[in-house]
């Protein structure tokens, strides 16, 4: 929004943002996504230009407009594999990369070259999932270039076994981002709306920030802890 005022920290970065959900083809006219659409990491683009980066947004399937305007380039994908070799091919000579996308875990083994048909008689034939590969763990495995941030998403929601905080922390240990934002969704919240509550933990799982408001000051207050990690 105010561009001039926004402190400049990220002059000299480039950053890759990932934003929306990717869709997994089960034919050609089907697929398997999810809710996101793709508002979170347009604001994370929107804040880390205005506080000077470089911004590589890699664009899963937006359901709103403005990626142009929000990014200094702009890689459309469809499919996990292709947001994968997107990311990794910006993430290369990136400072930071935020995967703020929402991955789908699974996607058919063997999508059909033709549009199923329906089976006079027989009830639909089971469709079987293969593993996606888990980019942000990959990105950490590995480290593109030296010394580059990355940053995590976690959407969950509280269950029997924990809080939404629990999971976050859970997760933050497994995957080892440098830094992951946890947002609560369901009912209402999360996905599809102009507000956001995010925890951002470090790779330990300690908690560095707090934000609730809109998905912008949740993007602010992301790059407020990514400033402060790079120093
Ligand atoms: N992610 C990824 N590749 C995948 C799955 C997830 O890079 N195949 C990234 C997401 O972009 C997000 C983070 O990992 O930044 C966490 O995604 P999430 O779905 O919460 O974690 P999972 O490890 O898939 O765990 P689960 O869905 O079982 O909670
Ligand atoms: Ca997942």
């Amino acid at each position: 929004a105010n561009a001039a005022r926004a402190p400049q920290d990220l002059a000299g970065c480039h950053v890759v943002v990932s934003a929306g959900g990717t869709r997994e083809p089960i034919d050609p006219v089907r697929w398997i996504g999810n809710r996101s659409t793709g508002r979170q990491g347009l604001a994370l683009a929107e804040a880390a230009r205005a506080r000077g980066a470089r911004v590589t947004l890699v664009a899963a399937n937006l359901e709103i407009a403005g990626a142009q305007a929000a990014a200094d380039d702009v890689v459309s994908v469809e499919s996990t594999a292709q947001l994968r070799d997107a990311v990794r091919a910006a993430g290369a000579s990136a400072d930071v990369v935020v995967m703020a996308a929402a991955v789908a875990d699974f996607r058919p083994a063997a999508p059909s070259e033709a549009k199923i048909k329906k089976a006079p008689g027989r009830g639909p034939a089971p469709i079987e999932l293969v593993e996606n590969p888990d980019i942000l763990a990959g990105l950490v495995r590995e480290r593109l270039r030296e010394g580059q941030v990355v940053v995590g998403f976690a959407a969950e929601t509280g269950d029997a076994s924990g809080s939404v905080l629990d999971h976050g922390r859970a997760k933050a240990l497994r995957k080892g981002a440098d830094l992951l934002a946890v947002n609560a969704v369901g009912a209402g919240r999360g996905f599809g709306t102009p507000d956001n509550e995010v925890w951002v933990l470090d790779a330990a799982g300690e908690q560095v920030a707090y934000a609730t408001g809109s998905k912008r000051q949740v993007a602010d207050a992301l790059w407020d802890a990514v400033a402060k990690l790079r120093g």
